[in-house]
């Protein structure tokens, strides 16, 4: 079953028809390399196949973790950077309430989030919280290695402790982490935390349907099952148009973004008209910027929430530089209702409104920002889901998933690897003296002129 609709026609101006019917054949035989792992990075491809591999004994030992948690904390900090954060924070930011730190009644741990930054601030601050609630720690790094998640899990497992003490910290920690390797690894099995496993073959950005994801979404008090189910339904009507060689919406917007990117728009914006998939265009950044930006190619992702950025970047887009184009995630159904009350005096001049949803509204900024912007040149794909669920969260990630790893291949990219990443942090580890880059700090402090802070 599919629930994903895309829209081209707004695109149609600005590329060659037949051009956009090869890429999409093109996008047709690098599915095949993928699903053959014919292609790069192929021992990366666990991500396929995952909604249907993972195990119910999986499932319940997530849930089964996430409930005991519930029972005894207010609060779970999740620990991760990257692919071992963003998509569980695009998941609960999309499902849960806007401000569900303040409701009075809450059922659920709230999920806050460490190891994200360096921020001395951030961290201070919350640990002030901390000390007044009832708290729990999800650790996550692939690598086990990660300043960042690394720094974080060393002050929080530094305060747990003293808080509840040796052994019941070890009872609030849960680690998930490669399944041999790793500084994280090593010290879950000293300490003896619970303990998930990222698996081999699923890349960091590629790892919200394991327990990565998994994990921190179930605390929040959402249905990992239906997320599970929608990305499974999805892979499956892939696999069946595929095989009955139907063009589906992953071929298409593969095809369409390529085909914008060689008409000289190196630039794609996720649009979305809904704050709460503010962080779902974070994931989708991360998703498609470390796949592929790479060997000096690669469309740069951008994201921006309407209406509140068209009052702040709205003048560029509609009119500046033309090498953008828009990606839209529009939504048919909110999950709520609520309608503008008429008013007697209608000083503010609002009545032509009375009656109708804010969701019609919304849908109007949208329908008018797209013309607008096409005709200010900048081409738009339209998404759209009919509301924002578990199932239909799981249709999208898996269909930028896949739609991700096909879109790489055809710009000739591994869409698997980030070597790029390594840039920053090795200039970090010699500017800190980290054992074993003493010829680097060397380096690195002539070229800045002093030792660093
Ligand atoms: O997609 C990726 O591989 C990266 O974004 C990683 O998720 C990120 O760097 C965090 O790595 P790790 O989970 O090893 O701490």
């Amino acid at each position: 079953m599919n629930n994903i609709r895309i829209e081209l026609s707004n695109i149609m101006g600005f590329i060659v028809e037949k051009d956009l019917a090869s890429l999409q054949q093109s996008a047709s035989n690098q599915y095949q390399n993928l699903i053959n792992k014919t292609g790069q990075g192929n021992e990366f491809l666990g991500w396929i196949t995952l909604p249907g591999d993972i195990s119910d004994n999986m499932i319940d030992d997530i849930i089964n973790v996430a409930e005991t948690i519930s029972t005894k904390t207010e609060i779970m900090v999740v620990i991760g950077i990257g692919g071992s954060y963003l998509g569980a924070r695009a998941v609960i930011e999309a499902l849960g309430h806007s401000f569900y730190e303040l409701q009075e009644q809450q059922e659920h741990p709230l999920v806050l989030f460490a190891g994200q930054n360096i921020s001395e601030k951030y961290l201070t601050d919350l640990l002030h919280i901390l000390d007044k609630k009832e708290y729990a720690i999800t650790v996550i790094s692939k690598s086990g290695t990660t300043t960042e998640p690394a720094i974080a899990f060393r002050i929080l497992k530094n305060h747990l402790e003293h808080k509840y003490g040796v052994q019941e910290a070890r009872h609030r920690i849960i680690a998930i982490t490669d399944k041999e390797k790793g500084a994280l690894k090593q010290l879950a099995d000293e300490e003896g935390y619970k303990t998930f496993v990222v698996p081999d073959d699923v890349g960091g950005r590629y790892s919200v349907l394991t327990p990565v994801g998994l994990l921190p979404i179930a605390v929040a008090g959402f249905d990992i099952r239906k997320l599970l189910k929608g990305a499974k339904d999805f892979w499956e009507y892939i696999s069946k148009s595929m095989v009955d060689n139907d063009l589906n919406p992953v071929l298409e917007y593969a095809a369409a973004r390529n085909a914008l990117y060689q008409t000289g728009k190196k630039i794609e914006m996720m649009i979305s008209y809904d704050p709460e998939l503010f962080y779902f265009t974070e994931w989708w950044k991360q998703l498609y910027g470390e796949s592929e930006g790479k060997e000096g190619k690669g469309i740069f992702p951008a994201g921006a929430s309407f209406t509140t950025d068209l009052h702040s970047m709205g003048q560029y887009i509609q009119d500046g530089e033309r090498h953008i184009f828009e990606t839209v995630i529009s939504v048919d159904k909110p999950v709520s209702e609520l309608r503008i009350p008429s008013d007697e005096n209608n000083l503010d001049k609002l009545n032509y409104l009375a009656g109708k949803r804010i969701h019609e509204v919304n849908i109007m900024a949208e329908t008018g920002t797209i013309l607008a912007h096409v005709d200010g040149n900048v081409p738009n794909i339209k998404i759209s889901i009919p509301e924002i669920s578990e199932y239909n969260l799981g249709q999208l990630i898996y269909f930028f998933e896949m739609a991700c790893g096909i879109s790489g291949y055809m710009l000739g990219v591994n869409p698997f690897d980030q070597p790029g990443v390594e840039a920053y942090k090795n200039n970090m580890f010699a500017l800190l003296g980290k054992p074993g880059y003493e010829k680097e700090t060397e380096t690195i402090r002539k070229r800045i002129g002093h030792e660093g802070p």
